[in-house]
């Protein structure tokens, strides 16, 4: 059976109680933190200073998400506060190879997203480069939106393309993942889901979490 992760996204935690609302996901397999610049994406969250108190009080590794311009002179900043992964998006980066391979030596994992609309197929050939690639299923920037089914045919490609090559990297989806949709992005090859609404809007994130793992799993066996 391949590997099924949660990773709960706190943008739709309670930003006054972080320290808690970490709390409440301890059995997920990351926390995933959205940075965002307003500038990247029409939205603007948290920067290196909360992110640097989040990795001092989580009780599970950071998965950094990325949504800023210049990412070559900031994801740096991020694997240096510990994060587990650091994921910087295609579109935002001005030299990816040389960013992953400083990210990979700083210690954390390379992840690199794309937009819904940038095609994967440039970057085929950096794939050795990445831990984790992230293909988003929503238009980064807000929680609560609908999963774009859309992406479905990119994250089989993408799936494809890592099975022939047998490289370890894994495909992480964020955006409008549900008890429902995680099924789809789980058949179509994503082992790495992001949930923010559905995790932190449920009365019980923790069962919301088990939930979400059994349904990626049934159909990662079937
Ligand atoms: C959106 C963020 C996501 C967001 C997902 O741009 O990157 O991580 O928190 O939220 P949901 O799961 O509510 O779509
Ligand atoms: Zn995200």
């Amino acid at each position: 059976m391949r590997t099924c992760c949660i990773h709960p996204s706190i943008l739709s935690a309670d930003f006054v109680n972080l320290q808690s609302e970490l709390g409440r996901i301890s059995t997920a397999d990351a926390v995933h933190v959205d940075v965002m610049d307003n500038s990247f994406v029409p939205n603007l969250t948290l920067g290196l200073p909360v992110v640097k108190r989040i990795q001092a009080v989580s009780p599970v590794p950071l998965d950094v998400h990325l949504m800023i311009d210049d990412a070559d002179r900031w994801a740096p900043e991020y694997a240096a506060v510990g994060a587990a992964s650091v994921t910087f998006h295609a579109e935002a980066a001005r030299a990816p190879i040389r960013l992953a391979r400083e990210l990979r030596s700083a210690g954390t994992r390379a992840g690199m997203a794309l937009r819904p609309a940038t095609a994967v197929e440039p970057y085929l050939d950096m794939l050795g480069e990445l831990d984790m690639l992230l293909i988003m299923t929503v238009e980064p920037g807000f929680g609560g939106q609908s999963f774009l089914d859309v992406t479905l045919p990119k994250i089989r490609r993408a799936a494809e393309a890592i099975r022939g090559s047998d490289l370890p990297l894994v495909i992480q989806v964020d955006g409008g993942i549900t008890k429902d949709t995680i099924v789809r992005a789980a058949e179509a090859g994503a082992t790495v889901f992001v949930a923010g609404s559905s995790v932190y809007g449920a009365e019980d994130p923790a069962e919301a979490i088990a939930g979400l793992r059994r349904a990626a799993s049934d159909q990662h066996t079937r």
